[in-house]
């Protein structure tokens, strides 16, 4: 038996260009450049964790009141973006794989370094499909740590050689591939070279594919 675990921004949903909106609303205020690639660093990484990596991008060091009022900022700018998504923000072909493995029924699980993970399903109304849901209210230690998938695995009851993730972030395909779990990359191929494969989106995952998956022998220990 295989679980599947899924991370939420830029892979369900495109989230990722918010975040990068409301870093780069915040970075204009500071001074600081701050261009699409630059955001690449920021995806799969917590909020505080993004935002010492912007000051260490402008030299900044500043007071923890203001890093923390900060941070509220980027989060209510953020948030005013995702008050307005609903279920036609779902990427493409999502919901076939989703129905896909829901029919097999495979376990589900998210694993989001997201504060806001549990939000954003409920908006576009995925919520259901997982049997679990780890999010970054829950986590300590943030991608590339394995933590939020080994969680995932655990509270799916299935071994983690027997996971499969789906992740658009490097530090993502990292936490899986230490997790020990196939790592599935979403997006480019150049930036997510570690994963066991690579699609640029979920329109390139062929049925047969999962199907292999769900037989396939567990990962070996590396
Ligand atoms: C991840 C995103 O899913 O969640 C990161 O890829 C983001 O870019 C992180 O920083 C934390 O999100 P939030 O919603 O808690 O600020
Ligand atoms: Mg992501």
């Amino acid at each position: 038996m295989k679980g599947f675990i899924f991370d939420l921004d830029g892979v369900i949903v495109d989230t990722a260009k918010y975040h990068y909106l409301a870093w780069k609303h915040l970075a204009d205020q500071l001074g600081i450049p701050f261009s699409e690639e630059d955001n690449e660093r920021f995806k799969g990484v917590s909020r505080r964790r993004c935002l010492e990596i912007l000051l260490e991008m402008g030299g900044m060091e500043v007071p923890q009141i203001q890093f923390d009022a900060w941070l509220q900022e980027k989060n209510e700018d953020y948030l005013r973006y995702i008050s307005q998504m609903d279920s036609s923000e779902i990427l493409p072909d999502v919901p076939r794989v989703l129905d896909y493995l829901r029919g097999k029924d495979i376990p589900m699980a998210l694993g989001s370094a997201s504060k806001n993970a549990k939000a954003i399903l409920e908006k576009v109304e995925l919520t259901s499909y997982f049997r679990t849901i780890v999010d970054g209210t829950e986590v300590a230690k943030a991608k590339p740590d394995p933590e939020v998938f080994l969680i995932a695995a655990y509270r799916l009851k299935i071994p983690p050689a027997d996971c499969v993730v789906l992740e658009d972030a490097l530090a993502g395909i990292e936490a899986a591939n230490s997790a020990g779990m196939y790592s599935i990359g979403i997006g480019d191929p150049k930036v997510l070279f570690e994963a066991d494969r690579v699609f640029r989106d979920f329109t390139q995952i062929e049925l047969d594919y999962l199907e292999e998956l769900l037989y396939l022998n567990s990962k070996p220990v590396k």
